[in-house]
């Protein structure tokens, strides 16, 4: 297979990254085959989909393969029940957007989350109270090391929050190929805050496509719109912490804590950030975004690694004042 000319890998964070080849594969076999012919050349292949949750450095060594398979599928399965089968390569909004025009319900709270379908298992994408998993039935993957595709049962994927298998132990073993989700009508999540406060303001009744409306609606207040503003949205993970881990943070800031299970809580690193004064703070390119610290943005021009620096800057500062470690959310790709 012929190489391409060198091209710049796609992203949301608006940062320059030169990739030794950019291919799109369409099906399964044309991703088999690309895979193959790297490794025939002895290149490394990176999977890569919308560029929304990735942070680029410089340069990606090798092949990004972007898995462009198309596909949605609906079918009813009982009065109040729908199965749907996505190809990876579909939008994820335009899923949720064709799940509600459908009647749908069950993916409304997962409204206009940027990226892939493909993407949307590997961290689990969540929120307003709901995530991915809590509808997944089962994630079609290519192996890599068998070559061969297979079906993974939710049960499989060890999907916990902001997680799966596929970031974990498995990371880098499978491509998603396509997802296959099952909704069931259910009583809408609508106590998240943001969400609870949207909805009292739209009036009138609530139902699935109103609280995706809502959704809607506080996102574009709180986050910055990728495609002006580079970003990867929350560029943490919300700390979870055990009680006593609970106490050692509250002696020193004051934090709202949601049970998570296993007697650990959850915290909002946001709140964190916050209250360490980054605020709004600007290094360069690369600043924390004022309505929501747990952004970073490229104000223009930044470099993936001028925004891990910040990044840095900011994880250590909330070390060393609270005692509490932020892990990365989005996935670091390339060198420098
Ligand atoms: N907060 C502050 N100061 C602020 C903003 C927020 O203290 O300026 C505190 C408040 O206490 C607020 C809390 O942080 O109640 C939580 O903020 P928010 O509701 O905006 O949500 P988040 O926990 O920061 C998470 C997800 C988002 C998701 C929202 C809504 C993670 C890492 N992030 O953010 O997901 O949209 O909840 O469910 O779990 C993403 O993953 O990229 C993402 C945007």
């Amino acid at each position: 297979m012929p190489s391409g000319p060198p091209s710049l890998l796609p992203n949301t964070l608006g940062v320059r990254c030169v990739v030794g080849e950019l291919r799109e594969v369409a099906d399964q076999d044309a991703l088999a085959e690309s895979l193959l012919d790297a490794d025939a050349r002895g290149m490394p292949a990176t999977v890569v989909g919308g560029g929304s949750n990735l942070v680029p450095l410089a340069r990606l060594p090798g092949i990004a393969l972007r898995p462009r398979i198309r596909g949605l599928a609906f079918e009813r399965v009982a009065a109040d029940e729908w199965r749907v089968a996505a190809g990876a390569g579909e939008t994820w909004h335009e899923l949720v957007r064709s799940a509600l025009g459908r009647g749908m319900a069950g993916l409304e709270n997962l409204a206009l989350i940027p990226g892939w379908v493909g993407a949307a298992p590997v961290q689990n994408i969540g929120a307003y109270g709901r995530e991915l998993a809590d509808a997944v039935e089962s994630v079609v993957v290519f192996d890599r090391h068998r070559r061969v595709a297979r079906r993974l049962p939710a049960a499989a994927c060890g999907f916990g929050y902001r997680d799966s298998l596929f970031k974990t132990t498995a990371a880098g073993r499978y491509v998603v190929l396509q997802l296959n989700l099952r909704l069931r009508r259910r009583a809408l999540e609508t106590g998240y805050g943001d969400l609870s406060r949207e909805l009292a303001r739209l009036g009138g009744g609530v139902t699935a496509t109103v609280v995706a409306e809502a959704v809607v609606r506080v996102r574009r207040r709180k986050l910055p719109d990728p495609r002006r503003i580079g970003n990867v949205g929350s560029f943490f993970k919300n700390p979870v912490l055990t009680a006593a881990e609970l106490d050692r943070v509250r002696a020193r800031v004051d934090v709202d804590a949601f049970a998570v299970g296993g007697g650990r809580w959850k915290i909002a690193a946001a709140r964190l950030i916050d209250c360490a004064g980054w605020k709004g703070a600007r290094r360069g390119a690369v600043a924390v975004w004022r309505r929501q610290p747990l952004v970073l943005v490229n104000c223009g021009g930044a470099t993936g690694r001028q925004v891990l620096d910040l990044a840095r800057a900011v994880a250590e500062d909330v070390a060393s004042k609270y005692g509490v470690g932020l892990e990365l959310e989005p996935a670091v790709v390339g060198v420098d």
